[in-house]
């Protein structure tokens, strides 16, 4: 039995351009986590592609990377429509060929609707914002990806799709999904030379999810909120989909790694009689 030669690991030529020349689509890249990974990716080389429904969020994004001397484009798009996911695949495999990065990161949990009082309606949107589309953009490149002798893609679900959230049990369904997809997509896809691994969130601040307003008197709370003490930022989850993204992570695959302070680890959900409901960052129990 021979032993792995060093050749077969990938050599990292400059560690401060991890995703030189690579070609990289960010879907929801203009703002939030998304907007922190196309920044991070341009800074490491990449020619970022930022698939984003809102225009201003997008060009906000495309105009910071390029004062810091990145490139990024901007595509106009709702994933949720597979028209939409055709001409954005039109787009860059016609400018590009093929992409190296694929980061799937589109997802809502609002509106909460409890599930007694769900309905097929309320479901079809949830699929159609938390799963549908990691489908429909991963089709749209991956053969791209086969051809050209492999690629990343980095799928961004949640927490609560690895663990029981009382809230929205059809999006946190929706999340484990995407987890469960990105496990088996690894699988196939392995003999291609194509990463698939995903991401977890929690406790972020972004647009979507504000962890500060409401709790300004409560900052102290924080070691009981999050194991590491403190509230995560969208660079926090982009660092890690750098490694996901680079050959940094090049013999993982398969994996879903919650991005949370710890709060998958810690549990993280208690019942407070006193509002009863379940609360993350309880005031008072
Ligand atoms: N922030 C957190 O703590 C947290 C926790 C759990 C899961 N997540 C997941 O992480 C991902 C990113 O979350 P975020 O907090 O940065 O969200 P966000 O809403 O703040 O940002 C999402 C970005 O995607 C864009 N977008 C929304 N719908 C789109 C569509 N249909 N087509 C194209 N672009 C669209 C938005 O304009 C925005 O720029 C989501 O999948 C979310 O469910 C985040």
């Amino acid at each position: 039995m021979t032993s792995p030669q060093p050749s077969d690991v990938p050599p990292i030529a400059d560690w401060n351009r991890l995703l030189d020349g690579k070609v990289a689509v960010v879907t929801g890249g203009g703002d939030g986590i998304g907007g922190a990974i196309s920044r991070l990716f341009a800074q490491h080389g990449a020619t970022v592609e930022i698939a984003e429904i809102d225009s201003d969020r997008a060009e906000t994004t495309r105009a910071a990377i390029e004062a810091a001397g990145g490139t990024a484009f901007v595509h106009i798009v709702d994933v949720r429509k597979p028209d939409d996911v055709a001409r954005l695949a039109e787009a860059v495999l016609g400018k590009h060929g093929s992409i190296d990065v694929l980061v799937n990161n589109v997802g809502d949990f609002r509106p909460i609707v409890r599930f007694q009082d769900s309905n097929v309606e309320s479901w079809q949107a949830m699929y159609e914002i938390n799963l549908l589309h990691f489908f429909s953009v991963t089709q749209a490149f991956i053969n791209s990806m086969m051809r050209n002798g492999g690629g990343s893609i980095v799928n961004f679900h949640s927490v609560e799709g690895m663990r029981g959230y009382p809230g929205e049990p059809v999006y946190a369904s929706m999340k484990a999904a995407v987890g469960h997809f990105t496990t088996s997509l690894a699988v196939t896809m392995g003999r291609y030379g194509i990463r698939v691994n995903g991401i977890g969130p929690d406790l972020t601040q972004t647009p979507q999810v504000d962890y500060m307003t409401g709790y300004e008197d409560a900052e102290h709370l924080w070691p009981s909120w999050a194991p590491v003490g403190r509230l995560g930022w969208p660079e926090d989850q982009a660092r890690v989909a750098l490694f996901l993204a680079s050959d940094l992570s090049s013999y993982v695959t398969g994996h879903n790694i919650p991005v949370d302070g710890g709060s998958k680890a810690g549990g993280g959900w208690f019942y407070s009689p006193t509002a009863r409901r379940f609360v993350n960052r309880p005031k008072t129990l």
